[in-house]
């Protein structure tokens, strides 16, 4: 097979946190519900609306919205809530739009795609992706990180697992699975089974961008350490060599430099912040103690996909307003 051995054109997407409330505990979360650490903000539509247009005037066209994920009390709202934002990016025609609001179950799907348009086959028309990483195939890892109470919708293992099963036959066209590198030591082992999780989604007609995040600092402290730079490029330069047909995630978690390193590598490069709504006319706020993660590349996206640019590479879903 000929691999392209040259400057790859990219994409890229800008997550916007639509609340940071959760009901579940993983442990390496700023979001868990146990964290006093983090200041609690939801925003209202009209916000997450703004955010919408501010993200597109400055030339962003493709948006990753985020929830926590919740219990039976919660589940209605946070499914009708992520659908009226998920209307309104329809409305002003994003190019690609991902759903980071944890798993969902059958009878639930069609709350969360109501009014979304689709194609003749059935399937959903706009590019949607359905994003839920397992964090760790490693079940033993799983739950030390994930809870293994009954009552926390992110502790099942298996219900993770088969999320995009339901998607698709819900109408989704596209799957986001991912690893969060620092949660299991046996890196080879998710490799393996990240590649075949992916390999079955490929499989399935389904097409797959794959993350592989590294853990960051969190509001209260209290994380581990995820691989080092040189593992964490190596494992991403073996990805793409098991996993040709698959689009492999970067985003500002990761420093310019380490960007840089894996350019070639990665298909996607997303950039953006982990704080609730923090998108402002030519920057971001980036709170720690009211956002996911510490987020490491705080340059504005525009300043960060300039470079990738200037260096030859198109970047779709990122047009810049000429000035
Ligand atoms: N509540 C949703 C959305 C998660 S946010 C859900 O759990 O599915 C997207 C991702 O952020 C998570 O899947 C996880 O991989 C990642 N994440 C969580 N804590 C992190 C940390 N401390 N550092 C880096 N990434 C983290
Ligand atoms: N954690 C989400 C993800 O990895 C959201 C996200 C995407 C993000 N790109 C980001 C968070 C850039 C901070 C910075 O898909
Ligand atoms: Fe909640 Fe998602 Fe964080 Fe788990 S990873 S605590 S489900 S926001």
């Amino acid at each position: 097979r000929q691999r392209q051995m040259c400057i790859r054109d990219s994409e890229t997407f800008s997550p916007l946190y639509m609340t940071n409330t959760c009901d579940a505990a993983c442990r390496m979360c700023g979001m868990r519900r146990d964290n006093d650490a983090l200041v609690r903000e939801t925003a209202d539509l009209d916000t997450v609306e703004a955010q919408l247009d501010t993200l597109l005037d400055r030339g962003m066209q493709a948006v990753a919205l985020l929830t926590g994920e919740y219990g039976v009390e919660r589940r209605p709202w946070a499914m009708r809530y992520v659908n009226a934002a998920l209307r309104a990016t329809e409305r002003r025609g994003f190019h690609h739009v991902l759903v980071n609001v944890g798993s969902i179950d059958e009878d639930e799907l069609p709350v969360l795609l109501d009014g979304v348009s689709r194609r003749a086959d059935g399937m959903i028309a706009p590019k949607l992706t359905m994003c839920t990483f397992q964090e760790t195939y490693h079940r033993e890892t799983y739950g030390k990180f994930m809870g293994r109470d009954g009552n926390n919708p992110r502790s099942d293992y298996e219900r993770r697992l088969t999320n995009f099963d339901r998607a698709r036959r819900a109408g989704f066209r596209v799957a986001n699975p991912g690893v969060l590198l620092g949660l299991c030591h046996d890196v080879a082992f998710e490799m393996i089974a990240a590649t075949l999780h992916v390999e079955h989604l490929l499989a399935a007609g389904m097409e797959v961008y794959l993350s592989t995040p590294r853990l960051r600092k969190i509001a209260g402290g209290g994380t581990g350490r995820g691989v080092s730079d040189d593992d964490f490029v190596r494992l991403l330069a073996l990805l793409s060599l098991a996993l040709p047909d698959a689009k492999l995630v970067l985003t500002t978690r990761e420093p310019r430099e380490i960007q840089q390193r894996v350019a070639q590598l990665v298909a996607v490069l997303s950039a953006g912040s982990s704080a609730v709504t923090p998108y402002t006319e030519d920057g971001a706020r980036f709170p720690l103690e009211s956002s996911q993660f510490e987020v490491i590349d705080q340059r504005p996206f525009e300043a960060i996909l300039r470079e990738h640019l200037d260096a030859g590479v198109d970047i779709e879903n990122f047009a810049p307003p000429a000035s």
